[in-house]
């Protein structure tokens, strides 16, 4: 089936069917647009068209791949640069993961934009929704684009962030409970990208919300990724104090939940729960990302200093009270870094 450009089915091609992408694509096709999923896995792309989810855990993905498959909305593929050709809209969520000297490993992110440009078509819109550094979508990701293609990026295509902020189990439900932030290279590029997905995302009322939920295009690319490492640093932030403050307690010998309920019954005090480590892909990682961008901040480094000691604090604490830990049997119960996953991926644990 060719959806490609300037029909008048408006086919979209999302990069990336992992835990985000693929619900992200199930999520478009069930609101009528023509999907074809691209993953270098060929094992996920045969599951995907076989309408069977390749990993577990996400509520509602199983009947609704399955129903968008069926219908034909929905085919996934290899071959990225020909998806591209044949889609107006191109949404990229592939990993960008840090290395052992918390830099961007940006291959997975480059070999996508590499396959993406010799694919583009004019009047294309490309938004990357992968958490990214600040400035890679302008200074990065946009001018390799425009190169490859021989297109000037805002003009004969669109360029923008959004980045995804649902959490892996429940991508449906928080797709609805949160605002979508857009930000473009340019003006055209914000308005192309407000309108892609006021067209493909229904919103929970949000009365709690100044602006009210849905689609919130932001002033600038920059804008839209700053705000997620901002939301996701405060986070590790938070803990890291709740951490120090336990630490502190303990060797008071004062009860820490104890000092947190009673602190918190002001209403300017909110202070989280301390733990034996901060994990998943996104709490531990982001603040690197935010360093990245502000070498000389000082809040994201102490607060992943103090995260990243908490395993062997709890190990120092258990052998200080049993003796030494070799060839002792630990259970560790909470190991998964959130509710419902089974990973304790980036915790140090
Ligand atoms: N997992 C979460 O809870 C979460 C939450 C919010 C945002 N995010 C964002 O989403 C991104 C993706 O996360 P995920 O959990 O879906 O990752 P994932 O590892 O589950 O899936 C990534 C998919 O991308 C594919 N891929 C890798 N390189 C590719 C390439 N060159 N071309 C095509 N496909 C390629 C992989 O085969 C895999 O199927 C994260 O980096 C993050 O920025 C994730």
């Amino acid at each position: 089936v060719s959806i490609g450009n300037g029909s008048s089915q408006h086919g979209v091609c999302v990069v990336g069917l992992g835990k985000i992408g693929l619900p992200l694509a199930v999520q478009i096709a069930g609101k009528g647009r023509r999907v074809i999923g691209a993953d270098v896995n060929q094992a996920v792309v045969d599951l995907v068209n076989a309408g069977t989810p390749p990993f577990p855990g996400e509520d509602d993905l199983d009947d609704r791949l399955s129903a968008v498959v069926t219908d034909g909305m929905m085919q996934a593929r290899t071959e990225t640069q020909a998806a591209v050709f044949e889609s107006d809209v191109v949404i990229v969520v592939v990993p960008l993961i840090i290395d052992d000297d918390r830099q961007s490993d940006f291959s997975a992110l480059d070999a996508v934009t590499e396959a993406v440009g010799r694919g583009l078509e004019p009047g294309t819109l490309v938004s990357y929704e992968t958490t990214l550094p600040v400035g890679t979508t302008r200074n990065r990701l946009a001018p390799r684009l425009a190169e490859l293609s021989g297109l000037v990026a805002g003009e004969d295509f669109f360029v923008c962030h959004s980045p995804e902020r649902v959490s892996s189990g429940r991508v449906f439900a928080d797709l609805r409970k949160y605002p979508k932030l857009v930000g473009g290279i340019n003006a055209a590029s914000t308005e192309s990208a407000a309108d892609f997905y006021e067209s493909i995302l229904d919103f929970d009322d949000r009365p709690d919300l100044e602006r009210g939920n849905g689609v919130w295009p932001l002033a600038s690319v920059e804008a839209a990724e700053l705000t997620k490492l901002a939301e996701t640093t405060y986070r590790d932030i938070n803990i890291a104090f709740a951490n120090e403050l336990a630490v502190h307690a303990d060797s008071l010998g004062a009860d820490i939940s104890e000092v947190i309920a009673a602190a918190n019954s002001q209403p300017f005090s909110h202070i989280h729960q301390p733990g034996i480590a901060v994990g998943g892909h996104c709490i531990p990682v982001y603040p690197h990302l935010y360093l990245q961008g502000d070498p000389t901040a000082l809040m994201p480094s102490v607060s992943r200093q103090i995260n990243d000691g908490m395993p062997k604090y709890a190990v120092d604490k258990l052998a200080g009270a049993i003796g030494p830990l070799q060839d002792k049997v630990v259970a560790v119960l909470g190991l998964a870094f959130r509710g419902g996953v089974k990973e304790a991926a980036f915790s140090g644990v």
